[in-house]
């Protein structure tokens, strides 16, 4: 059966570089989505700048200029960094745009219609020189509980007290150094616990959030009674303005996930797609990539946005964890705070798609890319396992073709097809680590062959060039079966093989399960280089020094 699968990525802030964090979860997506494809699925994935906010606001200040043409500029970074990855998106839209606007209208009128959205008073800090409210971490001061200097407006880095921002002894803005003073204004909320019985019931819902997710809201937020959610700032705040509140405007994360319904919709303006079809369409699986720190946005605000507004819930919300670097938070003066451009100046991003896609899981735990590893990692299975069964082999083929009828191998080909579903299954529950590890163990019974029949030594006897030329057609057959494995993560590596072997079209997941014969053999090219330690340096030395520029 052909499932119609929405796939959508956490909407990076539109005021940074993609960096290493970010692509944890662009290649877990990516991954995931050119899987769905091979199997012959009907696929589209969704991402897009998530633009509002004060520090849009406040940066577009400082850098003279209006905040739209900063988007610009940033909307076509991020897709000049994500596609270096060769992470690729049906429409990369932007949370600026007149269909989100739109959309997030919609949803507001259906949220004040059920009775789901209160007023009240909200007393913040408010910078008197900028005329901003300050927002927790715009706001700086002496810790009230250990007196540290310089902390932040929700918590202390030195004793890890979290407090509110007007609970700071001698606070500062961090926009202007004015000293903040207590201001009130209106704020609008959604009613969260309206949505109790149904969030008890979608969240615990089977398949749609892994287990640890779905116990974690059970033991926390749903434990207790759920507070009211803030969905609006007073002007000014570079956002939509709420129709029936002039002066106020919606808060960033309200719609920042309805950008991946307006980028959908942009889509479709484009291609003259029906969005109803894939928003509106109970038969369309929807599926979220996001990081833990925002689930809670994903399970509980966002099912409530789309139940009241009528439409469909997400099939599955995706959780994965944080990138650590050599087991440690990523650090800028270490040099390990690295930006997606960065790293494709120095080292080849698909070392990076098979790293990543090697440590991802299910899980919602970290996951530590170690720099040490990294290289033993791509240099062994990668060079070492499954590009050597081509350097080895394909050369001997050269202008001569596979067998006419494929060679005894004593099973391998037949197990490797075997593997096929226990290996999909991995992909679809997002455990590319456990899909790795399998083709691996392919790859080392294919190398053990080749190693016992070394075609080296066996053309070197008289006689011996059908021989020859029947292990190199099993060698390259399993190549074949395992690039076609890989092609998920390491789409440029199966389309070299496929160009080795003269195999057309876009790849096919059954491609795996027959072995390929009396096809002529191009003359083989490097596909792919070891990873050189030195520039494995290079990407942290630039990383340190552009902190420090
Ligand atoms: O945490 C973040 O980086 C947010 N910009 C993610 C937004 S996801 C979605 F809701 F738009
Ligand atoms: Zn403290």
């Amino acid at each position: 059966m052909t499932r119609q699968i929405l796939v959508t990525n956490a909407l990076p802030y539109v005021n940074g570089d993609i960096h290493l964090g970010h692509l944890v979860e662009h290649v877990q997506t990516d991954v995931w989505v050119r899987f769905q494809r091979m199997r012959g699925h009907e696929v589209r994935a969704f991402c897009g700048d998530d633009t509002h906010g004060t520090a849009t606001m406040i940066r577009a200040r400082q850098e003279g200029r209006e905040p739209e043409a900063l988007l610009e500029e940033m909307n076509e970074r991020h897709r000049e960094d994500l596609a270096a990855f060769d992470v690729i998106y049906d429409h990369y839209g932007s949370t600026h745009s007149p269909s989100n606007q739109k959309l997030v209208n919609e949803i507001w009128e259906a949220l004040r219609g059920a009775g789901h959205v209160a007023e009240r008073d909200v007393t913040q800090l408010f910078d008197p020189e900028t005329g901003v409210f300050l927002a927790d971490r715009f706001v700086k001061g002496t810790c009230p509980r250990c007196s540290a200097e310089d902390q932040y407006g929700d918590s202390c880095e030195s004793c890890g007290a979290a407090y509110r921002p007007e609970e700071l002894s001698n606070p500062v803005s961090a926009l202007s150094g004015a000293v903040p003073e207590l201001r009130t204004a209106p704020h609008f909320f959604v009613t969260l616990e309206d949505f109790r019985a149904f969030l008890e019931e979608w969240t615990q819902r089977e398949g749609v959030l892994q287990p640890e997710i779905a116990n974690w809201l059970m033991g926390s937020f749903l434990s207790e009674p759920l507070r009211d959610w803030d969905v609006s700032r007073p002007a000014p705040y570079f956002g939509f303005e709420i129709p029936d509140a002039p002066g106020h405007f919606f808060y960033v994360w309200l719609d920042a996930p309805v950008g991946y319904m307006s980028s959908t919709w942009d889509w479709c303006e484009q291609t003259g797609e029906d969005f109803d079809r894939w928003w509106r369409n109970p038969e369309c699986e929807i599926h979220h990539f996001i990081g833990k720190d925002i689930a809670y946005f994903h399970t509980l605000f966002w099912p409530a946005m789309l139940k009241t507004a009528g439409q469909p819930l997400p099939r599955r919300v995706h959780v994965h964890g944080f990138l650590t670097v050599n087991g440690e938070k990523m650090s800028k003066s270490k040099g390990t705070f690295v930006l997606g451009r960065t790293y494709a100046e120095h080292l080849s991003p698909h070392y990076l798609r098979y790293y990543l896609a090697s440590k991802l899981s299910d899980r919602v735990t970290d996951i530590d890319l170690n720099l040490e590893e990294f290289t033993a990692k791509v240099n062994a299975d990668l060079v070492g396992k499954v590009v050597n069964l081509a350097s080895r082999t394909a050369r001997f083929l050269k202008n001569d073709s596979l067998t006419e009828v494929y060679p005894d191998d004593g099973g391998l080909f037949e197990a490797g097809a075997a593997a096929a579903e226990e290996i999909a299954a991995a992909y679809e529950a997002c455990d590319s680590g456990r899909a790795c590890r399998i083709v691996m163990g392919l790859a080392d019974r294919a190398n053990e062959y080749v190693e016992a029949k070394a075609p080296w030594a066996l053309r070197k006897q008289p006689g011996k060039e059908e021989e020859v030329r029947a292990v190199c057609s099993v060698a390259l057959n399993l190549f074949h079966q395992i690039t076609t494995y890989l092609d998920p993560v390491l789409p440029r590596l199966g389309e070299g093989a496929r160009a080795l072997l003269g195999v057309e079209g876009p790849p096919r997941w059954d491609a795996a399960a027959v072995p390929l014969t009396a096809r002529p053999v191009a003359p083989f090219r490097h596909l792919m280089q070891r990873v050189d330690p030195e520039r494995v340096e290079a990407v942290v030395a630039a990383s340190a020094s552009s902190e420090a520029s």
